[in-house]
């Protein structure tokens, strides 16, 4: 008999928070797969598991202390069996607690934090040796130089990150002190990281970054602002869609509002937060520009793509935030009209500007997160329903759960059903919508 190969050792990852998170799982796996680690759905009975954390919400600490608790008796599971479970914590809630993890949790083998992921491979070694296997530090080498994976076929849409952290300090936001300092990676990397997935079949690209438009990496002779890089990625043969995601609004330079127009490839869907439509409520945030600024760049963006479908993030219950500076985000929101928002009840994160200032009333806060978002899920279905009767370019992603269905995506970033051979995937068809619903639409093949 010829030696075998030893099986695969299992890898669980459960991811949280961003896309930025979900990008950076995808390429721990990577880095791991060369240790013999393959992905699997469940925690039960892995060899590894990983919590990529999150650190933007109340108590996201403590949920991962939980969440520890309940990995703890899977861990004991697997050793009863004979085998063995590593257990690491990545993402923000690693970096802002650091080695305080093991402390109050002992069966943690690995901390990680998100600028120290390359460094993983040697972190599990380290812990199987039995030694300390904790990385917080922000190293002056680039986390994603070593992490090209094999030429494995990818689905029809991914993610790149091209930027990462922030230098702008909204006085309610940990991103700054999780993520770090802004930096952007070389546009030569990025490019020939964007060619390769197009080589293994990705067709839409949506580029990543806490302040994805404040991107200058370094290019051939000066650095690029995102619209070049968009520019030249949409040079890119192969690649038939474009997005990016997060933006800030002082971030949306001339070329780059421009390029939404003469750049086919670039898709008619921007989320650009807002946060709120209180000029003073913005200025104590740290937001740095007014409500009317943001609403003619808006006016700017649409007079250049008139068809943008626009989302945003709102806070509601800012410290000192009054009803009548409530009554302000309401205006904006009717006047800028969102086809699709994400919003939030404020709450305090430890060590921000913002976290020592008295609190809005709970219940009065919750009222009007309440109200607030009646009014955007009434725009998202406004929307949601204009398209009804419009014939649509939609790629294909994946089929559906009924028999015959596909899920394909629109270029407003909706889901639409449809059915459709599942050897459409990866390309774009034209299909008229015939119905909507709150979070998809349906769609027949045209
Ligand atoms: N860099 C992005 C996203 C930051 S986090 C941006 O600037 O828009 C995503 C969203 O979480 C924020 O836009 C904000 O709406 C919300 N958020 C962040 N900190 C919060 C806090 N302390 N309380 C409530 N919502 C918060
Ligand atoms: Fe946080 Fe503001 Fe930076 Fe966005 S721009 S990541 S909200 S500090
Ligand atoms: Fe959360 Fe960190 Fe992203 S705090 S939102 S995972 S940058």
């Amino acid at each position: 008999m010829s030696a075998s190969t030893p099986a695969p050792k299992k890898l669980f990852i459960k991811t949280y928070g961003c896309q930025m998170n979900v990008y950076d799982s995808e390429r721990m796996a990577e880095a791991l797969a060369s240790d013999g680690y393959e992905t699997t759905d469940a925690p039960e009975g892995a060899d590894m598991v990983l919590l990529n954390t999150c650190h933007i919400r109340e108590k996201a600490a403590e949920k991962v202390y939980s969440e520890l608790g309940r990995v703890k008796k899977l861990a004991a599971k697997k050793k009863a069996d004979g085998g063995e479970m590593l257990v690491g914590v990545a993402g923000c809630v690693a970096q802002a607690e650091g080695a305080e993890i093991t402390r109050r949790q002992p069966l943690v083998d690995v901390v990680v934090g998100p600028q120290a992921y390359h460094r993983l491979p040697e972190l599990v070694a380290k812990a199987k040796q039995g030694e300390a296997a904790i990385d917080t530090d922000f190293p002056e080498e680039d986390k994603f130089a070593r992490s090209r994976g094999p030429k494995a076929k990818r689905a029809p849409t991914a993610f790149l990150t091209v930027q990462e952290g922030c230098d702008k300090f909204c006085a309610f936001c940990v991103v700054p002190y999780t993520r770090g300092a802004e930096i952007s990676r070389p546009a030569d990397q990025v490019l020939a990281e964007a060619r390769d997935l197009v080589e293994r079949g990705v067709v839409e690209i949506t580029l990543l970054g806490q302040n994805v438009n404040a991107y200058h990496g370094a290019g051939k002779d000066q650095d690029w602002s995102l619209a070049k890089l968009i520019r030249e990625l949409a040079k890119v043969d192969g690649l038939e869609r474009i997005r990016f995601t997060t933006s800030h609004p002082n971030d949306m330079d001339g070329d780059l509002i421009a390029a939404h127009g003469e750049v086919d490839k670039l898709m008619p869907y921007l989320h650009l937060p807002v946060q709120a439509g209180s000029d003073r409520i913005l200025d104590a945030m740290n937001r740095r520009h007014t409500a009317d600024e943001y609403i003619r760049l808006i006016e700017r963006i649409r007079a250049v793509r008139p068809d943008l479908a626009l989302s945003g993030d709102f806070i509601v219950g800012f410290p000192g935030e009054t009803g009548a500076e409530f009554q302000d985000t309401m205006s904006l929101i009717r006047e800028v009209n969102y086809a699709q928002a994400y919003s939030f009840k404020y709450s305090a994160r430890p060590g921000t500007p913002a976290s020592d200032l008295p609190l809005v009333d709970a219940a009065e806060a919750s009222d009007r997160l309440q109200r607030l978002q009646t009014l955007l899920h009434q725009q998202q279905t406004d929307f949601q329903t204009s398209c009804v009767g419009k014939r649509l370019p939609i790629l294909i992603e994946k089929p559906g759960r009924m028999n015959g269905q596909m899920i394909g995506r629109s270029p407003y970033l909706q889901a639409v059903h449809l059915q459709a051979a599942s050897a459409l995937t990866g390309t774009i068809v034209e299909a008229d919508i015939i119905a909507s619903k709150p979070n998809s639409l349906e769609g027949q093949l045209a």
